[in-house]
């Protein structure tokens, strides 16, 4: 049964109370609504948007509505916003709460070099004194919740997040998500859970543990190990969003995997429009086939179809018979 059939709240983003202990990762071309609202369904609790850029907030760039459409089931619905600019984040979170999101969260973990190159995402790490404007400003001229989400420093000679979880806190952050890696480790090495839990016994807002929980079991592991108030599950729910219902992806029937791919297909021709949609969906098959390998040639045929009703067609076949096998 999912999580959010829980009576009493599990924990508080100040005043908004949060069902239920796991949460879709906010990714970057994954976490759109239709996927999102497949993972609500199964047991997330709350939903963060993909990141937008506060420069494009304020240039109105014509992806931003498909990036920040939500439908009213998700919530609390998060919006993740990335820069290095105090006043351009407080300009663009004002304009994004126009949108009536129930929380902004500020990026702090983005390690690409487009991004944390230029001082945002991850980048923000290396310089407090800018987080500390962020969150007093943000805090002070928005009347919902500001959050943060933080890797654990720029490398490991520089890992400042006691420092930087406490800045947040004091400066009015009502939680904080901690990827357990530095910027320097990217997606390498393993996520370090002690320095989460380290986090989780110094601040008193909501800690939220992140990275590198594969499996079911891996849940009650970082439960345990850090203290924390919820999971954000990313990569992992690639494939298997019924990790959110507590079920590794072995353990959920083959038609079950069938009827769920077709469903998140159709809502993403929905939401993107056929040619497109088709196309993004790609990359999720790929994690819903992942336990079962495809010989090349169905592998060749899933991925080079041209209509999707052909794509459906095939899907139905290979991935029926695969599953089935
Ligand atoms: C494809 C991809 C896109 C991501 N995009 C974002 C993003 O927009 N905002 C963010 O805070 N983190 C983003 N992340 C980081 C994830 O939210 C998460 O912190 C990271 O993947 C570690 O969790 P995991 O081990 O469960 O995947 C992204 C990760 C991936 C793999």
């Amino acid at each position: 049964m999912p999580a959010s059939a829980n009576t009493s709240p599990n924990f508080w983003v100040r005043d908004i109370p949060v069902f239920g202990d796991l949460i879709l990762s906010p990714m970057d071309g994954f976490s759109d609504l239709p996927f999102r609202s497949l993972v609500r369904t199964l047991g997330s609790v709350m939903s963060y948007t993909e990141f937008v850029n506060a420069m494009d907030v304020l240039n109105g760039h014509p992806h931003l509505d498909q990036r920040l459409r939500y439908s009213e089931e998700e919530r609390p619905v998060v919006y993740q916003i990335f820069d290095d600019n105090p006043e351009r984040i407080v300009a663009a979170a004002l304009k994004l709460r126009e949108r009536e999101p129930d929380i902004i969260d500020v990026n702090m973990g983005c390690a690409s070099r487009s991004v944390a190159g230029r001082g945002a995402g991850a980048g923000l790490l290396r310089t407090p004194h800018k987080i500390a404007e962020i969150f007093k400003r943000l805090t002070a001229e928005l009347d919902i919740p500001v959050t943060g989400k933080i890797r654990l420093g720029w490398d490991d000679k520089n890992l400042n997040y006691l420092e930087v979880a406490k800045i947040i806190e004091q400066n009015g952050g009502q939680l904080i998500a901690v990827h357990g890696r530095t910027k320097g480790q990217n997606y390498t090495g393993n996520a370090n859970w002690d320095a989460i839990a380290e986090i989780k016994q110094a601040v008193s807002v909501p800690v939220i543990a992140n990275g590198d929980v594969r499996r079911v079991a891996d849940i009650a592991r970082i439960k345990a190990h850090t203290g924390c108030d919820g999971v954000m599950i990313g990569r992992a729910a690639i494939g298997n969003p019924w990790i959110f219902s507590r079920l590794d992806r072995l353990q959920v029937p083959a038609e079950l995997v069938r009827a769920t791919m077709l469903d998140h297909l159709e809502s993403m021709l929905d939401f993107y429009g056929y040619e497109h949609g088709q196309v993004l969906f790609r990359k999720h098959v790929v994690g819903y086939v992942s336990p079962h390998r495809l010989s090349r040639i169905q592998r060749k045929r899933l991925f080079n179809t041209q209509s999707p009703d052909e794509f459906i067609t095939l899907l139905d076949e290979i991935i029926l018979e695969s599953v089935a096998a």
